[in-house]
């Protein structure tokens, strides 16, 4: 294909995309799912099953992901369409953009409701709630928090604004100066909590719960939510890491790249699992209490802290804009398309698709209090959301990325825009893109979808 151009700006350097893209990856998936998850299925053999599943899909199909968008320069659902035609391809592979607009609509709805947590959290660490906290007393105020619909709606909707303010300014203002001193600072902070969880006495206990690979705890959904998490946390399978491919800079090597921004964001994730599960076993606390673990652990950290109102704000508040720089990408994608195709102006629509997305969250934080018994195969309305986008859907697209950039698309043009120093290593990655990834997919969704 000709070389196109992006009508809405690029990255000024690969290292913007590479802060751009880990701003994407790097969010509530790595510091609240993660080690819910891992909590939740039993903690090693998850783990191990979600590190194949980066490196053997995660890594490949993010690699196919960026240079269909390096190619395209459009908006994922523009871009497919343009690829399917100057590929001669059946047009149904355009399907690919809209599947990923829809799941980044629906996970953006419940995200903003998480994200609006880490914010309440803030005011509360600020303001000393959690001075002499114990373990019944953070989980009474976590679950005071999750009662309080009025109080779940305001901090979704500060959430839903700031959000939609940076995507209506572009990507270039603002967020890219942003991003570069909020993650290392994000990071630091991290650092000095696994400083203090390898001083307390649960730190064996917590290495031993991560890394002791018991296989009798895992079994056919645990192994789909490890893959579908691999999907969630590199932000693959839903146009996001499209959309920002579409702003790359031409020089740069997707291959290497993409491995800084997949390393960063499993090194993230590794070390929010080592800080919060040695305060769950020091404490007493359950390993799988579910999606509040990290609201019900950190405060006791830091409430034993020198400086820990300090630290805990900051801390609140950094995984508050962690989670903000991985929202804009679930937006991206959409609001590119309506400037695109439906001749809006950026701040229109953004606003517009922010209201639809900002009404959805409603129902997520109702099914946290008054809509809790409403269910579906025992999965609340938050629940089904999770599982239908984080562990269909996603894996869904990146499985359809992989045959169409690994089969349907002409081989020499793939080679040409992926531009790998290493031919070794395009070939290793042709081949995994085109066998190992898709197989391995199929037979996970199969085996975690079907009743035995
Ligand atoms: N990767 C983000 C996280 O781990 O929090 C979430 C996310 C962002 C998922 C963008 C999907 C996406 F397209």
């Amino acid at each position: 294909m000709a070389e196109q151009k992006s009508m809405h700006g690029l990255w000024r350097s690969r290292w913007l995309f590479i802060l751009a893209a880990t701003g994407s990856a790097v969010g509530l998936g790595n510091i609240w799912k993660f080690p819910y998850i891992a909590g939740e299925n039993g903690g090693g053999a998850f783990v191990l099953v979600y590190l194949l599943c980066i490196c053997l899909i995660g890594i490949p199909v993010m690699i196919a992901e960026v240079t269909l968008g390096r190619l395209g320069r459009q908006s994922p659902i523009n871009t497919m369409h343009a690829l399917v035609k100057d590929q001669g391809a059946p047009k149904f592979w355009g399907g690919i953009g809209w599947m990923g607009a829809i799941a980044g609509f629906l996970i953006l709805s419940f995200y903003s409701v998480i994200a609006g947590w880490s914010l309440a959290y803030v005011i509360r660490m600020a303001g000393g709630v959690f001075d002499g906290a114990t373990s019944d007393s953070v989980g009474a105020t976590f679950g005071d928090l999750l009662a309080n619909p009025e109080a779940l709606l305001g901090w979704h909707t500060i959430f839903m604004v700031l959000t939609i303010g940076i995507v209506s300014r572009g990507v270039n203002k603002g967020l890219e100066k942003a991003i570069s001193v909020l993650m290392p600072m994000l990071f630091l902070i991290l650092l000095l909590l696994l400083g203090y969880s390898m001083s307390t006495e649960g730190f064996g206990l917590g290495i031993n719960f991560m890394f002791s690979f018991d296989f009798s705890k895992i079994n056919n959904e645990s192994i789909i939510v490890a893959l579908g998490h691999a999907f969630f946390t590199l932000s693959l399978g839903m146009g996001a890491i499209m959309a920002y491919g579409a702003y790359m800079p031409q020089k740069a090597s997707v291959g290497k790249t993409v491995l800084m921004v997949a390393g960063l964001d499993t090194l993230i994730a590794i070390i929010a699992g080592l800080v919060i599960f040695p305060i769950v076993f020091t404490n007493g606390l359950e390993a799988g209490a579910g999606p509040g673990l990290l609201f019900q652990t950190l405060p006791l950290a830091f409430s034993q802290m020198p400086a820990g109102t300090l630290f805990g704000t900051l801390f609140f508040l950094l995984v508050a804009f962690a989670a903000l720089s991985s929202a804009i990408s679930l937006a991206e994608p959409v609001v590119a398309w309506a400037v695109e195709s439906k001749g809006m102006s950026r701040v229109s629509a953004a606003t517009w698709i922010g209201i639809i997305i900002w009404l959805l969250g409603i129902g997520s934080l109702l099914s946290f209090n008054l809509w809790a018994e409403y269910t579906l195969f025992g999965k609340n309305f938050f629940d089904v959301l999770d599982f239908l986008t984080a562990n269909i859907m996603l894996p869904l697209g990146g499985l359809l990325i992989a045959v169409f950039v690994g089969w349907v698309m002409n081989g020499k043009d793939v080679q040409e825009e992926v531009r790998m120093e290493s031919p070794l290593m395009y070939t290793v990655w042709r081949f995994i893109l085109k066998f190992i990834a898709p197989v391995a997919v199929v037979i996970v969704l199969v085996n975690g979808l079907i009743p035995s």
